[in-house]
């Protein structure tokens, strides 16, 4: 069995990059060695006992004995020892959930369903670093790859609604807290029907504007409010965020002439599925059925959510999202600019799809 070293599986993106390994029986494919930044010596998770006690992350020279490594421990980690690696003459397969590597020239970011030719070629010209996309990016082509692929899309704007788990873990407890302590200062007249309801938004508003209310993780508060900026500030007026939408679609689709595609990324109080709206303009006028049966016979995970309204308030939000691989995509229509301008809305829980899920799938093609 082909061994394959694990760093940072004890995260978030982490946890549920193992939990999918095990729900597919994946361990049983491969030799795990498990590593540690902080407890090498200690024991091996429960999931994975009688594999030897944890190996120490930060060295290199028993990293390198590995054909596989898989990390999800962060782009602070990748940094520091990825280079030494490949400087000590590492040739392994490098599979990575951080952005530290995805725009370098050497580097693949995977989506199978959608870029598995991307990857073969690599892998056949030596590629070795395989690196997980942005999570808005992703869920977006697992729900409209379709269109890209068929060279139907000449542009197209992103407007994102993204979950509080796309900042981590600490964000969304943040986020929690927030909404607690928001309840908390109106409770007693929530709970009287008189009360009038100008009341209480003032006292919301007082509790959102308090210094006291914890916003540590996202500097500003969240629950009851947005958040127009992810990422660095790039100082063009654009998010770090927003830059990722257009260079990492046409990174992965791997196409000659560059898609323009751009928008605007938006933090929302979502727990763990990132919504976007979009707007693209098709290279052709096809009608709606059509655009909808090339959106399906994508993959085996999209699924076209019918434009009604009591389909799409059911069926295409973050709730009915969550905790699921299907990507569903709805909104589609025709948009009065012209009849090749289609909206589109879709949906996708941010650690699957949108992390952990095209890693594991790339280390199933890595291990054969
Ligand atoms: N940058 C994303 C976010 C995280 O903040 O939502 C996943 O790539």
């Amino acid at each position: 069995l082909p061994s394959v070293g694990f760093v940072g599986w004890r995260g978030m993106v982490g946890s549920v990059l193992m939990q999918r390994l095990q729900d597919e029986g994946d361990f049983a494919r491969i030799n795990p060695v498990f590593f540690s930044t902080s407890a090498a010596g200690g024991a091996p998770p429960s999931f994975a006992a009688g594999t030897g006690v944890l190996q120490d992350a930060y060295d290199v020279e028993t990293l390198a004995t590995l054909p596989i490594i898989v990390t999800a421990q962060g782009g602070d980690y990748t940094a520091e020892v990825h280079p030494r690696l490949r400087a000590a003459g590492w040739t392994g397969l490098w599979l990575d959930a951080a952005s530290t590597l995805r725009m370098e020239q050497d580097s693949i970011i995977v989506l199978d369903p959608v870029n598995r030719s991307v990857i073969d070629a690599g892998l056949a010209r030596g590629v070795r670093d395989f690196i997980g996309g942005n999570c808005t990016v992703s869920c977006m082509l697992m729900g409209l790859g379709g269109l890209f692929r068929s060279g139907l899309v000449e542009w197209g704007t992103s407007m994102t609604y993204q979950a509080a788990s796309g900042g981590g873990a600490r964000h969304m407890r943040e986020l929690l807290t927030q909404f607690g302590a928001l309840h908390g200062s109106v409770s007693g007249n929530l709970d009287d029907p008189a009360s009038a309801i100008l009341d209480i938004d003032r006292a919301v508003l007082a509790a959102q504007r308090d210094p006291g209310l914890d916003a540590t993780q996202f500097g500003v508060p969240l629950a009851g409010s947005v958040i127009p900026w992810i990422d660095a500030d790039l100082g063009n007026g654009q998010s770090k965020e927003e830059w990722k939408a257009g260079a990492e679609t046409n990174k992965i689709l791997g196409t000659d002439t560059r898609i323009p595609f751009d928008g605007l990324c938006v933090r929302v109080g979502a727990m763990r599925s990132h919504s976007q709206a979009l707007t693209l303009k098709l290279t052709q006028d096809l009608p709606v059925s059509e655009i909808e049966g090339i959106i399906a016979a994508d993959n085996e995970w999209v699924r076209v959510v019918p434009n009604t309204k009591a389909a799409t308030v059911t069926g295409l939000t973050p709730i009915a999202a969550t905790g699921s691989l299907e990507i569903p995509v709805g909104r589609i229509r025709k948009l009065e600019p012209g009849p090749e301008y289609i909206s589109a809305f879709t949906v996708g829980d941010q650690l699957l799809w949108g992390a952990a899920e095209p890693l594991r799938r790339m280390l199933l093609i890595a291990t054969g």
